[in-house]
């Protein structure tokens, strides 16, 4: 049974990977004690721009049933410093492989940011035109399928590394700007980023988040991020353009209905925070998974899904004797 991966040229131990914005720059994890690297095939590393960013005031994160709610406002210490001060800390044997994630305020710092990974040990970038929690820039790229294209096209030019480009769940059709994004050139699609959202204190009468709006991530946005992953696959397998499913996954199960939607990688977030050894439990999980149904290969299950046949609609027979 193999639960190795290969995509955008690379090999994936397994297709389970920690999301950007959950697990820093890739050394805080290794802190907790029984954390290790072993289930994991890829880490995103925090949201990076041009300049350094102490990001929104506070309140940034906050508890919503089902759901996280943040507005972090991709705090970060810069890329300069990340390129000389992180990434050197980092192992770049591929186990796991570590992808920086690039946002930016205008076409132009995407570009420079993508040429400054470029002259790195890095194996992909993963680029942020998704970002709800900022006034300019991200979400204002990634809601718009032009401005999307245009990101990719300006940072294609400027480096060969493979680019995963993170749709962003807040727009009229996903499926629109993942066609666009894969003729300016992406080698992956992420979906889905965090869901625009906005939670309310009713005796301060004000928003409880320090941004008034922010992203909402973890198991409420998951039946969304599935959609979107299977309208996204509708285009992307046309192009064999691997997906990194994300949104809400908090066990095998979640990470499985992901990968029959159409995902190639998986993504957990939010869940890490509750249970740090939760990509071992995930892998686990998917074995067993693989074992009853006798999948010999992790890549088999990826777009595995049965649609229903309703060409015929609702007849007395197939719907009214249910
Ligand atoms: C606290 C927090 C910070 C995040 N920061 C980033 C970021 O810097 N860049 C990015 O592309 N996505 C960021 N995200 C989005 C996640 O990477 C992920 O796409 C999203 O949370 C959905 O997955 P989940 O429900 O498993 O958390 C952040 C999410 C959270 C909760």
């Amino acid at each position: 049974m193999s639960l190795n991966i290969n995509a955008l040229g690379l090999n994936f131990n397994t297709p389970l990977c920690l999301l950007s914005g959950n697990a820093g720059y890739g050394t805080e994890y290794l802190k907790v004690s029984g954390f290790n690297y072993d289930a994991i095939g890829a880490v995103f590393l925090k949201g990076t721009t041009e300049a350094e960013r102490y990001g929104n005031p506070p309140e940034r994160v906050t508890e919503t049933p089902y759901g996280l709610m943040n507005a972090i406002g991709l705090q970060n210490p810069g890329a300069a410093a990340v390129i000389r001060d992180l990434l050197p800390k980092l192992n770049w044997d591929g186990s796991p492989h570590f992808i920086p994630n690039i946002s930016g305020f205008s076409i132009d710092e995407y570009a420079l940011l993508a040429q400054a990974f470029d002259q790195t040990p890095v194996p992909a970038i993963e680029i942020n035109i998704s970002c709800p929690n900022v006034k300019k820039g991200g979400a204002a790229f990634g809601n718009d399928p032009d401005l999307s294209a245009k990101v990719v096209e300006a940072c294609r030019t400027v480096t060969t590394k493979p680019l995963i480009i993170k749709l962003s769940p807040n727009q009229t059709d996903i499926s629109e700007s993942a066609r666009r994004c894969i003729e300016a050139g992406a080698n992956a699609l992420s979906a889905i980023n965090t869901v625009s959202a906005m939670a309310i204190d009713i005796h301060t009468r004000k928003p409880r988040l320090g941004n008034n709006q922010g992203g909402l991530s973890g198991p409420a946005i998951k039946p969304i991020a599935l959609l979107a992953v299977h309208k996204v696959y509708q285009v992307a397998k046309n192009h064999n353009v691997p997906i990194i499913g994300q949104g809400g996954i908090t066990n095998s199960d979640d990470a499985i209905e992901f990968m029959l939607a159409g995902a190639t990688l998986i993504g957990v977030g939010t869940a890490l925070a509750k249970d740090p050894m939760i990509a071992g439990k995930i892998i686990k999980g998917i074995q067993k998974y693989m074992d009853k149904y006798g999948y010999t290969h992790v890549g088999q299950i990826t777009g595995a899904l049965e649609l229903h046949d309703n060409s015929s609609g609702c007849t007395p027979a197939s719907c009214l004797t249910k």
